[in-house]
């Protein structure tokens, strides 16, 4: 590619601006430091940032330490020059008291670097669960060319010949211990089992639905999601990421020609074939509102619930994260999707050409994994979007209902759609571990579980504690899911059918704040409602009753960005993202250039 190629890089405002030399000589000095020459930064070649996610803090992650060198590579080959710098680390599992408060907080530090820095394109390095939409909301609010580069699925993981998948074993192992099945020596092994390389989590959730979705969005080259990470494909995959985002920038090819409403939409309906986790909503609206783009929890249900379920993944089936690769990954589901005329395929992706080019003839090589759409593993395996005086909306993905569940609250022949019971309310996740083995509460199978003070202002963060097991007597006698509801979310390698990210949160005085252990709550999956069946003089009663007490109390912020964030951030319904003025989440790419900083 000739320089000439590129015809309005901003790196040369910094690097190559004859008006204004005394400070060009500032910014070139520094960066010749390290070896680069003033020929190759003033030759008009574009620079590209290398935004790292990995590190030893984010395992998940770390592999891109090592594909950055391909990356490089790719870029270099084709006429590019190479930055690389870290992007504040998220690991998922390690971080506490959340990492969902970390999102907007890598959101935020990556915006200042892609606007302030001489960066013309950048190859974002997604992985473990919050890494990837907060690189594409950064990408989004400066609105420079991006290509996202997924560091893939660990390996399968194996014990005693079955596979066992990250996070969905956890559950499990949880179970087999209360029960007694195993002791903590075996509780650990079976957990470590499934973790046998670098990589993300190899089940279906929160990284494999983000990355999965980052590509059917069209921001990841076809095909590139699902590769394991030792993978040698992932590495070649690398190095083609790096070439195509120079050639993005001659082409000036941004994520608001890529990320239009179209493109949400038909990540929706691959959220629902891929069985994708109850954190895609969140993340997906988020990024639509930094690129401007209309989208809404509603959409979730109109768009995506009838779709059927075509990826037999743990947690909702069998197989983990090689076997999604070998199938035909991302591309084979959307071929599906595309024969039902689901996908709008005049959708761009990054290669330049549209979804429906990339991935019309794209075959499913193992029909055990990836279903034709003739032959589902289950019908409408989207989410039900949920609403009433509980809260104003609230998800729930009906097809992780199992037999057992639906035989004890499904199977009103007058009413098979709905289910009511006494809840039980928890205040965090410390009163749930601390009192739900407590016969005292009279847990029953018809109870439902209630966990407040878990969502973005409460935790703060919105913590993956939704999801709970009955307590050990009722495990034992075979109750293996009691209805979960709460305002934090749950993990996507949960297949628990929890009523999610409810908004607003119980901090915000949403109506959980209001309920009371004993409360009888109904829930009708066909009328899309959760209700409290409490007198409503009653509920304003409670209600004036808290604020008097000056609201729904929740612990002190530790440190502080969680008061920070506490200040700004919005409900889950709306992508919990920073709120600002109408522009907020766009400033950077309405206001041209940074000033000069001497
Ligand atoms: Fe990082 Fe699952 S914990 S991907
Ligand atoms: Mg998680």
């Amino acid at each position: 590619m000739t320089d000439s190629a590129f015809p309005k890089l901003r790196s040369r405002a910094w690097f190559d601006n004859s008006e204004n030399i005394d400070m060009t000589a500032l910014y070139l000095e520094r960066y010749l430091n390290f070896g680069l020459s003033l020929k190759e930064l003033r030759s008009g070649k574009p620079v590209i940032g290398i935004a790292q996610t990995g590190s030893d803090l984010s395992p998940c992650n770390r592999h891109h330490l090592v594909l950055a060198e391909r990356i490089r590579e790719g870029i270099r080959e084709a006429g590019g020059i190479a930055l690389e710098f870290p992007v504040h680390p998220i690991q998922e599992t390690g971080k506490r008291p959340t990492a969902g408060l970390d999102r907007n907080l890598a959101y935020l530090g990556l915006v200042e670097l892609l606007y302030g820095y001489p960066i013309d394109g950048v190859v974002l390095t997604t992985g473990c669960d919050k890494t990837t939409p907060a690189c594409l909301m950064a990408a989004a609010t400066v609105n420079i060319p991006a290509i996202a580069l997924s560091v893939g699925p660990m390996l399968n993981g194996w014990h005693r010949g079955e596979r066992t998948g990250s996070g969905t074993i956890v559950w499990k192992a949880r179970e087999m211990l209360a029960a007694g099945e195993i002791d903590d020596e075996g509780f650990i092994k079976l957990v470590s089992s499934s973790a046998p390389s670098t990589g993300y989590c190899n089940t279906m959730g929160t990284a494999t639905t983000m990355n999965s979705l980052a590509e059917a969005l069209g921001m990841m080259l076809p095909g590139s999601a699902a590769i394991p990470a030792p993978y040698r494909d992932r590495q070649e995959a690398a190095y083609h990421t790096g070439k195509r985002i120079v050639e993005m920038v001659a082409e000036d090819l941004k994520p608001s020609d890529i990320l239009t409403r179209e493109a949400f939409l038909n990540a929706i309906v691959v959220n629902s074939a891929i069985g994708g986790s109850t954190n895609a909503p969140i993340h997906l609206n988020a990024i639509a509102r930094h690129i401007g783009v209309s989208l809404d929890i509603a959409d979730w249900q109109e768009h995506g619930h009838d779709v059927p379920l075509l990826v037999n993944l743990q947690p909702a089936g069998e197989y983990l994260g090689e076997d999604y690769y070998r199938a035909g990954g991302v591309p084979a589901v959307v071929a599906q999707l595309i024969s039902r005329g689901l996908i709008t395929e005049s959708a761009l992706t990054v290669n330049g050409k549209t979804i429906g080019e990339n991935c019309r003839t794209a075959e499913i090589e193992d029909e055990a994994v990836i279903r034709p759409f003739d032959r589902p593993l289950s019908e409408a395996s989207g989410f039900l979007v949920l609403r009433g005086n509980l809260f104003d909306a609230a998800i729930m993905k009906t097809s992780v209902i199992g037999e057992e569940f639906r035989g004890r609250y499904l199977s009103n022949p007058q009413d098979p759609n709905a289910f009511e019971g006494p809840v039980v309310v928890f205040d965090g996740p410390e009163d749930y571990h601390a009192r739900i083995d407590d016969p005292a509460l009279g847990i029953t199978e018809h109870s439902l579980l209630v966990m407040r003070g878990a969502g973005p202002i409460g935790y703060p963060g919105a913590a993956e504690v939704v999801n709970m097991r009955p307590p050990a007597y009722l495990i034992r006698a075979g109750i293996h899911a009691l209805p979960c509801i709460g305002d934090g979310r749950q993990s996507g390698t949960s297949a628990s059918p929890s009523i999610l990210n409810a908004a607003p949160e119980a901090a915000a005085m949403g109506g959980l704040a209001l309920l009371r252990t004993g409360d009888r709550v109904r829930i009708d999956l066909g009328r899309c409602t959760a209700e409290m069946l409490v007198p409503p003089e009653e509920l304003a009663a409670r209600r004036a009753a808290l604020e008097a007490e000056g609201g729904y109390p929740y612990p002190a912020a530790q440190t502080p960005w969680q008061q920070i964030q506490r200040t700004l951030v919005g409900q889950l319904d709306t992508g919990a993202i920073l709120e600002g003025s109408e522009q907020f989440q766009r400033i950077a790419q309405t206001q041209g250039l940074p000033r000069d900083n001497h």
